[in-house]
């Protein structure tokens, strides 16, 4: 279903009870944030909230996408599902025999369909361009969030930003964080593996400016589309018309005519980025890993014009601990991916999850049907081969007939199948830029745990025992080992072979003498894996255990392999902080993301006021103990 605009999804988010308005004066200097955090974490997702006073002319609207319900109704379906299943069908039909003619021109209808969808300039000014701002056009006008207390300065978190090709003029529509320094500078944190750093490269090549415009609201379906990991060549306005059934609808900006923006977007930023330029330091920013992302040096934009429609709302998102709204636009991803998956490179695939916990490329789990001895290897070098996907960390690979939405099932069932020694596969590669825990940026380790059940040809030389320990509990194994902070020995009860321990580590090689010292007791003879955590973290509290777990974890750098005569091999996996002085570790570590104590109090102070119902705790407090020191928060 297409939105005439951003503001007629804004007006069913509200019909549909789904939207709250907030009256009273709110800060975008971290209020905004701090109240979207406490709302956003609810159960669910919250409500969408439109900031109506904020200081600046404009309103501001957040957590829009941050629920399944109303993830759907930005892509005007009933569930994420049925989008995946209209591009099975889609592929089904294009891929079908086609031996007569009257096969043949059953197609017509469905490509006429889809023509209709294509984006399509039109002459002209468009809704966007009703109040032109070119002479010193200021980017401080619009409500610019600063969203957690060490980042840099504002940042736009939800800008649609637009670039071409210089060579082949296609179009790319991606979303990247922009930093806001003056009135018509921003930075453009594209990461080196997207499209638009692409684009920036081939124009440094020609030695020309590079145009880009961004656009902010809309049509909800143009910010999916722009997060969506299609391939270089596709147009996100073609995914965007699928989504809406109708085809987006674009007008040339007014200073960078060679970029064509959506006729119905809210705000239109148009400037250029100068490959000559010296690149800006940009960060520190509070990130979807939950962890601040280091500052590092980017691209500057420069601003040349903005202009917006006459009512306009500026949208944002905050990201930071899971979950957050973002994590319902990688659910959308992830259901309506899995449809082209497995149309076009993993046939076996029956069904993916990605976890909170992993945000999105740390921890996927792959439902396979597995047919011969290999299939979860040849699944999982066809995922780690898949665009996006070659960002995955931590592979789990089941086979149909468990749940792999019930983790516990989906553990039980994994670690059943599971030989420590031989059905765990490491390797290294591209990863998310965002990944703190690489000893080189951008590049790292990575491992696929293969959950399925062996073939004769498959199975390993360790020998296979009952699963778990049935006693004795953590107390016994902390009173040996004093840096055992907490155990979680639940899991190893309940029939998984897996401990997670939580470790105060003081000396090179800590967790790996623990971790053989462990594996040497009769007690966890059983065992096939222990995670171990950072000492601040409950190892009982398994959300956040794993969430931290992910991020920290470089697998093949940070595994222990220790086998057992007589008993189950057993991998320890390091997921502690790394340090020079402990590890080794040469790069910067970053801090959690956590709010800072006066907006706690400023927005406790004032939520009666906000019409948000019953008072809402930040989820911050929980998290303020497991920050490091000072001094380890992000440095320059
Ligand atoms: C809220 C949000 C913020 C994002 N910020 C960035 C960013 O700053 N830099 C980046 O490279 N990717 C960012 N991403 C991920 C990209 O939007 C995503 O990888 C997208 O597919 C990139 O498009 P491209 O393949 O056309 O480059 C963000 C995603 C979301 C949902």
């Amino acid at each position: 279903m297409a939105f005439r605009n951003q503001q007629a999804f804004i007006d069913l988010l509200e019909k549909e009870g789904e939207l709250v308005r907030i009256k009273s004066f709110v800060d975008p200097h971290l209020e905004i944030a701090e109240i979207t955090d406490r709302i956003s974490k609810e159960p669910g997702g919250g409500k969408a909230l439109l900031f109506e006073n904020t200081g600046y002319e404009f309103p501001v609207l957040m957590n829009a996408y941050g629920s399944e319900r109303r993830m759907c109704l930005a892509l005007g379906v009933q569930k994420l599902d049925d989008v995946a299943a209209e591009i099975e069908g889609l592929f089904k039909l294009l891929a079908s025999p086609k031996e007569s003619l009257l096969d043949k021109l059953r197609l017509l209808p469905k490509l006429g369909q889809f023509a209709s969808w294509m984006p399509k300039v039109r002459a002209g000014r468009g809704e966007c361009q009703e109040v032109v701002i070119t002479d010193n056009p200021d980017i401080g006008k619009l409500p610019v969030i600063t969203c957690w207390p060490k980042d840099g300065g504002p940042f736009v978190t939800l800008p649609i930003i637009h670039t071409k090709d210089p060579s082949t003029n296609s179009r790319n529509v991606g979303m990247y964080r922009m930093q806001v320094f003056g009135p018509t500078l921003t930075g453009m944190h594209w990461h080196k593996h997207k499209v638009s750093a692409k684009h920036f490269s081939e124009y440094k090549k020609l030695n020309k400016r590079m145009p880009v415009a961004v656009a902010l609201g809309g049509d909800p379906a143009y910010a999916y589309s722009a997060t969506a990991p299609l391939p270089e060549n596709v147009d996100e306005y073609m995914l965007a018309g699928f989504l809406r059934k109708k085809k987006v609808e674009l007008v040339k900006c007014i200073t960078q005519p060679e970029i064509e923006v959506p006729a119905d977007a809210d705000f239109i930023i148009e400037g250029y980025v100068d490959p000559s330029d010296e690149l800006i330091w940009e960060g520190p920013f509070g990130d979807h890993t939950g962890y601040y992302s280091l500052p590092d040096w980017y691209p500057r934009f420069h601003i040349t014009a903005i202009t917006h429609k006459k009512d306009p709302v500026y949208p944002a998102t905050i990201v930071g601990i899971p979950p957050q709204e973002d994590a319902w636009l990688g659910k959308a991803t992830e259901r309506i991916f899995l449809a082209p998956i497995k149309m076009t490179m993993v046939p076996e695939i029956i069904n993916m999850e990605m976890p909170v916990e992993g945000v999105f490329h740390n921890l996927v789990i792959t439902q396979i049907k597995k047919d011969y001895a290999g299939q979860g290897q040849k699944v999982m070098n066809a995922m780690w081969g898949a665009g996006q996907m070659m960002f995955n960390k931590i592979l789990v690979i089941a086979d149909e007939g468990v749940s792999i939405t019930n983790y516990r099932e989906l553990a039980r069932y994994a670690f059943a199948n599971l030989d420590a020694a031989s059905d765990i596969y490491f390797s290294q590669g591209p990863m998310d830029v965002l990944d703190h825990s690489c000893s080189k940026l951008g590049f790292g380790g990575k491992m696929s745990i293969d959950g399925t059940r062996k073939m004769e040809e498959e199975l390993g030389d360790s020998p296979q025992g009952e699963s778990g320990i049935t006693s004795p509990d953590a107390a016994f194994f902390s009173s040996r080992f004093p840096e055992i902070r907490s155990m979680n020995t639940a899991l190893a009860q309940d029939g998984i072979a897996c401990l997670l321990v939580s470790v105060e580590k003081n000396r090179m090689n800590h967790v790996r003498e623990l971790h053989q010292a462990l594996c040497d007791m009769p007690e966890t003879s059983a065992v096939k894996m222990i995670l171990y955590v950072e000492h601040t973290v409950d190892a009982n509290d398994l959300a956040v255990a794993l969430w931290r777990f992910c991020n920290n974890l470089d697998p093949k750098r940070d595994s222990l392999l220790v086998r057992r005569s007589g008993a189950v091999a057993c991998m320890g996996f390091d997921g502690t902080r790394k340090t020079k002085e402990l590890d080794g570790f040469q790069r910067d570590w970053p801090n959690i993301i956590v709010a800072n104590d006066s907006t706690i109090a400023s927005v406790d102070g004032k939520w009666n006021a906000l019409g948000l119902g019953k008072f809402l705790p930040s989820p911050s407090l929980k998290f303020k103990n497991q920050m490091y020191g000072e001094e380890a928060v992000v440095a320059g």
